[in-house]
């Protein structure tokens, strides 16, 4: 095997996932997800995703080995994220990895959940400046970070519901299946983002978020019409809502930090608004914006085998044998 070798472990929300990195190329993301068990409660329910990453993570290891063309002996390092995340799902991840271990007597890195997200770009574009900003929104994360050289600093993050967590509380209340981040897209469309003139919250110089207001907004709105609504309407002048604030906010914070190179990831960063309007204003204010393909923004073991790399790499200690699964895992520890 040329290149060392790192299995990377993801279990902090509903997505059970494995990666294998050799080198600085990935070569297995083996995923298997809970999402169809949470669907008919409109949300993740920690106790069924723990579970489901019980009965996934020994078939997805192998699947991810298999692809890989990787024998677990061949496995020079082990990351796991220990946080932030569910704290029954982060258990079972941070206990395989202790078990793989102490089994292979390899070393384990403890890492933290919102850096893998940044980091896995490596993967897809090349090595990473040493300052980066990166804009992260998911179901359970909207935050804005720097990772520098020395370790990762927060921003900015969300005073409530999450950005993906909105477009699934929207999808519902216009009768759009869960989750709402692709069903609000897709019926955005046919719609037009100025129909309807949705607040942006936190005005200021602020790098934080907030969306339970816009949440209220879009309710208010519908419960105030009478007679038919355009849907594709309501979806695009929402969807434009968010994604103007998360794009301003993000630009903002490359602006008074100086960095000039933005990740965005996490599931959100699939909207096809987003990634149009966060382009636009970098090339506009000469940001470089690097968004990873779909597939790694959203949770997934890559990212975490790409953040154990880039560990390894640079002569990082690994955690010590007792690290635990921190559901809070404060920002400024990329591993611990
Ligand atoms: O990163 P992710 O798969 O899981 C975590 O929450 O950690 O993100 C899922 C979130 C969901 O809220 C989903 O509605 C949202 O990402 N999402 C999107 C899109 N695709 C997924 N939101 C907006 N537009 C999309 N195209
Ligand atoms: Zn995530």
């Amino acid at each position: 095997m040329t290149g060392v070798v790192i299995l990377g472990i993801e279990t902090s929300c509903d997505e059970t996932g494995i990666g294998i990195v050799v080198g600085e190329e990935l070569r297995a993301n083996a995923l298997a997800s809970s999402v169809d068990e949470q669907a008919r409660f409109g949300g993740v329910v920690p106790e069924i995703a723990s579970r489901a990453h019980l009965e996934a993570m020994v078939p997805t290891i192998e699947r991810a080995c298999a692809e890989a063309g990787v024998a677990l002996t061949d496995v020079d390092a082990i990351a796991v994220t220990s946080g932030p995340g569910l704290v029954g799902s982060l258990l079972v991840g941070v206990s395989t990895a202790k078990a793989l271990g102490a089994a292979l007597a390899r070393p384990v890195y403890g890492v933290n959940h919102l850096a893998a997200h940044v980091v896995v770009d490596e993967l897809e574009h090349g090595p990473l400046p040493e300052s980066v900003i990166g804009l992260l929104v998911s179901g359970g994360h909207t935050s804005l970070i720097a990772v520098g050289p020395e370790g990762m600093e927060a921003l900015g993050q969300t005073l409530d519901d999450a950005a993906g967590e909105a477009f699934d509380k929207v999808a519902r209340l216009l009768d759009l299946p869960f989750p709402g981040g692709p069903a609000i897209d897709e019926c955005a469309r046919e719609g037009n983002p100025e129909a309807i003139a949705f607040p942006r919250a936190l005005g200021g110089d602020t790098l934080d978020f907030s969306f339970s207001g816009l949440k209220t907004a879009v309710l208010r709105w519908l419960t105030a019409q009478h007679g038919e609504v355009r849907r594709a309407d309501v979806a695009a002048s929402f969807q434009e809502a968010v994604a103007d604030v998360l794009s301003a906010r993000a630009l903002e914070a490359c602006r008074c930090t100086g960095v000039d190179h933005l990740v965005v990831g996490g599931g959100v960063a699939a909207n096809s608004r987003l990634r149009a309007l966060v382009t636009e204003r970098a090339d506009r204010a000469g940001v470089q914006v690097r968004i990873p393909r779909p597939g790694l923004c959203t949770d997934n073991g890559a990212m975490v085998a790409a953040l154990g790399a880039r560990l390894v790499r640079t002569g990082r200690a690994p955690s010590p044998s007792d690290f635990p699964a921190t559901s809070s895992m404060a920002v400024g520890e990329i591993a611990r």
